[in-house]
Formats: C-alpha cells, sequence, structure tokens
C-alpha cells in the first residue's frame, strides 16, 4: 500500500468517532484532508465543524460541511487530525503544516483527541522530526537563540524565499535533532519562552486514541 492508502485507511476508519448531531474538531494536513473527504460522505451526520486552518475551513466548506467559530462552540466530543510523530505513549510532534496553535487550541476543547496517521510516524522517541515552534515575528530571533541552548539547531521555516506566515502572522522555527526524552517537560519549559506562541509538542494533552495504517490493517492503541 502507498502512504496515501494508509492515509485514507485511517481516515475512514475515524469516521467511526464521529458522534451524531454534533459539532466535531477538525485538523490540518494530508491526513486530514482524506478525513474531510469522507466526512464529506456523511455531512449530514454532522451539525459542524471547527476547522484547525484556513485550509481545513476551505476544504469543509467545499463539502457543504458548516464551518463554525469556536467562539460559538463550548465543547465538542472529538478533534481528529494528523500528527508528524507520535509515541507508544500518544506523546506527539505536530506542526509540520504550521497549524499548529490552532490545532492545539480547537484539541484543547475537545473531550478525545483522535490521531489518524501512516504507521511510520510511530516513533520511539520524538525528535526525529523538526519540532515546529510558532513565535512572533519581532522575537524570532531572541527565542531562536533560546531554542539554540537547548541542544538544537533552530531553523527560520521560509516559504518563496521569504519567513512563511502562519494563520495567525507568525513566524515558525523549526528545531531539528533534538532527542525528546521527556516530551512533558520540553512543551512546558518552551512554552514558558517570551515570544513562543506555541510548541509543537502534544505531551500535556496528547492524543487520547492513535489510528495508525499498517499493511497489515488499520491498528488502534489508546492511551
Ligand atoms: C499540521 O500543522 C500538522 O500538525 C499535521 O497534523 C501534521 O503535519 C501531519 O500532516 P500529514 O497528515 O500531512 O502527514
Amino acid at each position: 500500500m502507498t502512504q496515501d492508502e494508509l492515509k485514507q485507511a485511517v481516515a475512514r476508519a475515524a469516521i467511526e468517532y464521529v458522534p451524531s448531531g454534533e459539532i466535531i474538531g477538525v485538523g490540518t494536513g494530508s491526513t486530514a484532508n482524506f478525513f474531510i473527504d469522507e466526512l464529506g460522505k456523511i455531512k449530514d451526520r454532522v451539525k459542524g465543524a471547527v476547522a484547525s486552518s484556513e485550509a481545513t475551513a476551505e476544504r469543509l466548506r467545499s463539502h457543504g460541511i458548516p464551518v463554525l467559530d469556536l467562539n460559538e462552540v463550548e465543547s465538542m466530543s472529538v478533534y481528529i487530525d494528523g500528527a508528524d510523530e507520535i509515541t507508544a505513549t500518544g506523546a506527539m510532534i505536530k506542526g509540520g503544516g504550521a497549524a499548529l496553535t490552532r490545532e492545539k487550541i480547537v484539541a484543547s476543547v475537545a473531550r478525545q483527541f483522535i490521531c489518524i496517521a501512516d504507521g511510520s510516524k510511530l516513533v520511539d522517541v520524538l525528535g526525529n522530526f523538526p519540532l515546529p515552534v510558532e513565535v512572533i515575528p519581532m522575537a524570532q530571533a531572541a527565542v531562536a537563540r533560546r531554542l539554540k541552548a537547548l541542544g538544537g539547531e533552530p531553523r527560520l521555516r521560509m516559504k518563496d524565499g521569504k519567513p512563511l506566515l502562519t494563520d495567525n502572522g507568525c513566524m515558525i522555527i523549526d528545531l531539528h535533532g533534538l532527542k525528546i526524552a521527556d516530551p512533558t517537560q520540553l512543551e512546558a519549559e518552551i512554552n514558558n519562552i517570551v515570544g513562543v506562541v506555541t510548541v509543537g509538542l502534544f505531551a500535556q494533552r496528547g492524543a487520547d486514541v492513535a489510528l495508525l495504517g499498517t499493511a497489515d490493517g488499520v491498528k488502534k492503541l489508546t492511551f
């Protein structure tokens, strides 16, 4: 199976977690896109969705799924999203698609985080995938120095020759070369750096369920 077929398989499996008549949270990225396409097929089951990025909002609308402002939503049963890396305890690196802040916000309002990913995302130790950190633009150099002191190699994410700007008008520093032994502690430490908006470590609030696409079928992990 190709990686895309594995992503499609977990996107289909995630439909089982979509409650009837409710609002759900929807993530960002290629796996989340496959999920949105599946959701489009049963769109009358949900009242609407809260999107974790402008790209996701646009795709949801293209399927005729109502997109709600998070400020109008008190709680959600589920948030469904991909990951760049996930451990066997449900800690994740996210933000490869630059949507980490809104992803973390929407996930924080949901009772369950359902992670959907192809099996290659399951790792023993987080950090092979560069850790995204969203920063306030005027603080990017200062934050990069602090991140370097943690032992990694910070690189400002670029797009078309300019620093990439997130949906929030902020920048992303990708921290390369870390081996993250204690994700919860590092999440707190980086969040505490002045100028950091969000770190793409989802450990304090990790996944509750992971659906991982493998050649032998969809493997389910619960945390
Ligand atoms: C988006 O900012 C990310 O957190 C994605 O969830 C993550 O990068 C996984 O993306 P893919 O589903 O495209 O692998």
